[in-house]
């Protein structure tokens, strides 16, 4: 029996493109002891997943690199369709970070596998979106890096996205006054709809004085996940001591390490000096850890928390057309999964 795959066929120069993939019909994997043979359902869409495209991944180890003709990496949630565990069951649901496949194998003792559990009336899918990794680092950035306090002004980047998204519904929670940032009315009305005070649009040529105006007071805390021209426009706009969860910088994940753009470092530097900033990176994972899980589980209970996402159809052919998606303007909100199959 075989299955479909998505592998890497090159490296995109600049954003990915469809064909930097391909289309394999390869064999189904078997299982020994302690794997578990899981049949996919969703699969997560992630940008930075680009980073490893490249041969020299930014920031990460070498290995982490994905080798061309490889299985594209990525988190599923999946449905156990046979067994050599005593610890998993036919028919148990779980999220593990596998590939782009419509069925894998998996250790029992691969870092990160969790069964899935999410509260009555809520999409499985949310596991790899606000009640997933995605929930942990918007979590980890509000609350454990950025320590939002009610009352305080946040500006987050990338506002529409699956961590945007989550972090302004935290915002609220904390009782902070939320600010997004996101491409065009459409995603600004729909960033407002879920619960974010205001939006601007940082395609507006007027975005840098709109947002002046928006935050007359000055901005304590900004949820950076964008780079580029959005930062030159917020932080200037910083409080003296305010706070930077460095969370991504979505608009420069093409670019290499060495940007061909003038070096806006000594630009950087001085505002950190002048504003007393403080800006610290941070993996959502690693900081938002298990206590985030939990905290974003009962907000989802409770109702205080609603996760947003985009749901696409078409299966996993369809995976290079949506993950390219990602990088250029599109109408997603909150987390993009792409249904690979229905539960058995
Ligand atoms: N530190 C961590 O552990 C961690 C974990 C997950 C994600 N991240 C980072 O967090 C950021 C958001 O991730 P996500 O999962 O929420 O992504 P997502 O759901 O795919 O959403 C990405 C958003 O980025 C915006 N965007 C894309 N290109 C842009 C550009 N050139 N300029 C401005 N905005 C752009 C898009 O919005 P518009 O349509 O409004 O442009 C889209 O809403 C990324 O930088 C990602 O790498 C970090």
């Amino acid at each position: 029996m075989t299955m479909k795959q998505i592998t890497l066929r090159s490296r995109p120069v600049g954003s990915p493109e469809p064909g930097d993939f391909a289309l394999i019909e390869t064999p189904l994997p078997t299982i020994g002891e302690d794997q578990i043979l899981v049949r996919t359902l969703w699969l997560s869409l992630d940008p930075f997943m680009r980073l490893m495209l490249d041969e020299k991944p930014f920031g990460m180890a070498p290995e982490m690199a994905v080798p061309i003709g490889a299985p594209m990496p990525g988190s599923i949630v999946g449905e156990v369709i046979e067994t050599k565990s005593a610890a998993y069951a036919v028919g148990d649901l779980i999220e593990v970070r596998a590939s782009w496949s419509e069925y894998v194998a998996v250790s029992t003792a691969t870092p990160g596998l969790r069964k899935v559990c999410v509260p009555a009336g809520v999409s499985p899918s949310t596991t790899v979106g606000a009640l997933g990794m995605p929930g942990q680092t918007a979590y980890a950035g509000m609350v454990k890096v950025g320590r939002v306090a009610a009352g305080e002004t946040v500006v987050i980047s990338a506002a529409a996205g699956a961590v945007g998204t989550t972090a302004g519904q935290i915002g609220k929670i904390l009782g902070a006054r939320v600010i997004g940032i996101a491409g065009g009315p459409d995603k600004c009305a729909a960033v407002k709809a879920v619960g974010f005070d205001d939006c601007l649009d940082y395609r507006d040529p007027d975005f840098a004085s709109k947002l002046a105006a928006a935050v007359p007071e000055g901005i304590d805390v900004y949820f950076e996940n964008v780079g580029g021209d959005v930062t030159r426009g917020v932080l200037p706009l910083m409080k003296y001591g305010g706070r930077i969860p460095m969370c991504g910088f979505i608009s420069l994940y093409g670019e290499g390490e060495e940007s061909a753009g003038p070096d806006q470092l000594p630009w950087l530097l001085r505002m950190m000096m002048f504003k007393g900033l403080e800006m610290r990176a941070f993996t959502g994972a690693g900081v938002g850890g298990a206590e985030a899980l939990e905290k974003l589980g009962q907000w989802a209970a409770e109702g205080k928390l609603k996760p947003v996402e985009t749901r696409i159809e078409g299966g996993i052919a369809h995976a290079p057309l949506a993950f390219s998606g990602i990088f250029g303007p599109n109408r997603a909100l909150g987390k993009l999964v792409l249904k690979v199959a229905e539960p058995v």
